[in-house]
């Protein structure tokens, strides 16, 4: 029994103790015990092991790398699914799970290949239909031609990526992203011993690329370029020309760009969604990636999948080979049918999304001290609080415990959001509108507050 073992309570054990540390085919002692704690690490609050005494359980450098520190901002998230959970009256706007069912047909598809015994494995790239049917969403989509052999299924987009940059890059090289940046990218880029460079996108722009520092950014180490279009949490759309740009420092210093679309069903009417992989160029550096998630409300279903050139394909074939077997089969049905039958139920949340949207920005630009630009995309906005003169992260502490609304402070997506929340749509319009009234009672009470203390 090796120490390495899954972490628990273990005690001491008296003969092992007396064994070499980490000595030649003995086992390492075992000295002390483990003791699971919870801790919030990357947003999320997770068991893990702590050691007490002298102990010879060794984790990998690996544990180091992808140990998050922007993780303040999700305790208020936490704090408020606790209230709710409690029977209290909260509306929670920081978070980003649709508020609406899968659509019916892709239910109907999974039970029905449940319970027809589509319970085995299943091939490790996933099903040619479903690959198919994804390589034609995104040719009809982003006008770039792909094939199943381009398609690799993963489990959800969030693994796709993690996939894409252990195939790309290792220890040494550096990933340029634009920031604010989502919060998973650090990690998921560390992971593989490469590091971040966030570069820093102009506030006062709106956040729009700013290609001159982006270029600045990259040097002999610099190997790939991440960013989500349209951007979480900004909801920024690029335009053609910014991403023609990016595309020009990509192909003039070789570099791979990882294009995170998993909001491009959710663009509105007034920006076009473009796909970097589609412009000249493009196509062999590029992995896009994507999943039903956001477009079809399948978040826990974990469909997602990378397009790439087909030698990476390969590579991200053989690496979900060893790290997850393919996609059950009911689940992949299921997204078959989300594909091939679920374009109108997708358009009709798209359209809901978009009257959120404007009735969120209607209603919280005009309450005096707060303002904020339309995103072109995606479910989120960043509402600017530095008239107010508190920290972001004040604002939306103060604001949950007077109303219940409780919305994230944006500097976790990077320093360049700092003084705004993020306030997510998921939630139906009378909800949102309540929500509204009380973030504008707040303000207004905040603005008073100062009068009455001096009078
Ligand atoms: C920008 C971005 N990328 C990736 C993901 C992960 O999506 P999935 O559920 O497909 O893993 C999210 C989820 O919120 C996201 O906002």
């Amino acid at each position: 029994m090796g120490a390495r073992e899954a972490p628990g309570t273990r005690k001491r054990d008296a003969l092992s103790a007396d064994r070499p540390p980490g000595g030649g085919e003995t086992e390492p002692p075992v000295i002390g015990y483990i003791e699971p704690r919870p801790v919030i690490t990357n947003g999320r609050q997770r068991p893990v092991a702590t050691i007490r005494g002298v102990f010879a359980v060794r984790f990998s450098s690996l544990v180091e790398r992808i140990a998050g520190e922007r993780v303040t901002a999700w305790d208020i998230h936490y704090a408020a699914q606790a209230a709710r959970d409690r029977g209290e009256d909260v509306i929670l706007l920081s978070v980003g799970d649709p508020d609406f069912a899968s659509p019916e047909v892709a239910v109907e598809a999974a039970v029905g290949a449940l319970r027809a015994g589509d319970t085995h494995y299943t091939e490790v790239a996933g099903r040619d239909r479903l690959r198919g049917a994804i390589a034609q969403a995104h040719t009809a989509r982003s006008g770039q031609t792909v094939g199943p052999e381009n398609v690799v299924l993963a489990s959800g987009a969030q693994n796709g990526l993690f996939c894409a940059f252990q195939c790309l890059v290792e220890a040494g090289d550096e990933v340029i992203v634009p920031e604010p940046m989502y919060l998973t990218y650090e990690a998921t880029v560390r992971a593989s011993g490469a590091t971040v460079v966030p570069v820093p996108q102009p506030t006062a722009g709106g956040w729009r690329l700013d290609l001159a520092a982006i270029e600045r950014a990259i040097g002999p180490r610099t190997r790939a370029i991440l960013y989500s279009n349209p951007s979480n949490p900004t909801g920024v759309v690029y335009t053609r020309a910014e991403l023609e740009g990016l595309a020009r420092l990509a192909i003039a210093h070789d570099l791979w760009v990882v294009s995170d679309e998993v909001y491009a069903d959710l663009v509105y009417e007034e920006a076009e969604h473009v796909s970097i992989a589609a412009l000249p160029g493009m196509a062999e550096r590029t992995v896009t990636v994507s999943s039903l998630s956001k477009s079809h409300a399948m978040t826990g279903w974990r469909v997602g999948w990378t397009i790439s050139p087909a030698p990476l394909a390969a590579h991200i074939e053989t690496l979900a080979l060893c790290m997850l077997y393919g996609l059950p089969g009911f689940i992949q049905e299921g997204a078959i049918a989300a594909l091939e039958h679920g374009a109108a139920a997708a358009a009709e949340m798209r359209a809901v999304y978009r009257r959120r949207r404007d009735l969120g920005v209607a209603r919280l630009s005009r309450i005096p001290g707060l303002s904020c630009a339309a995103p072109q995309g995606g479910m989120f906005m960043l509402v600017d609080v530095r008239a107010l003169g508190l920290t972001a992260m004040e604002f939306a502490w103060r604001l949950f415990r007077a109303t219940g609304v409780s919305v994230l402070d944006a500097a976790a997506f990077g320093l360049s959001a700092e003084g705004h929340v993020r306030v997510s749509f998921v939630v139906d319009e009378a909800v949102l509108a309540d929500a509204a009234d009380r973030i504008e009672r707040f303000v207004g009470e905040l603005g008073a507050a100062p009068r009455v203390a001096a009078g």
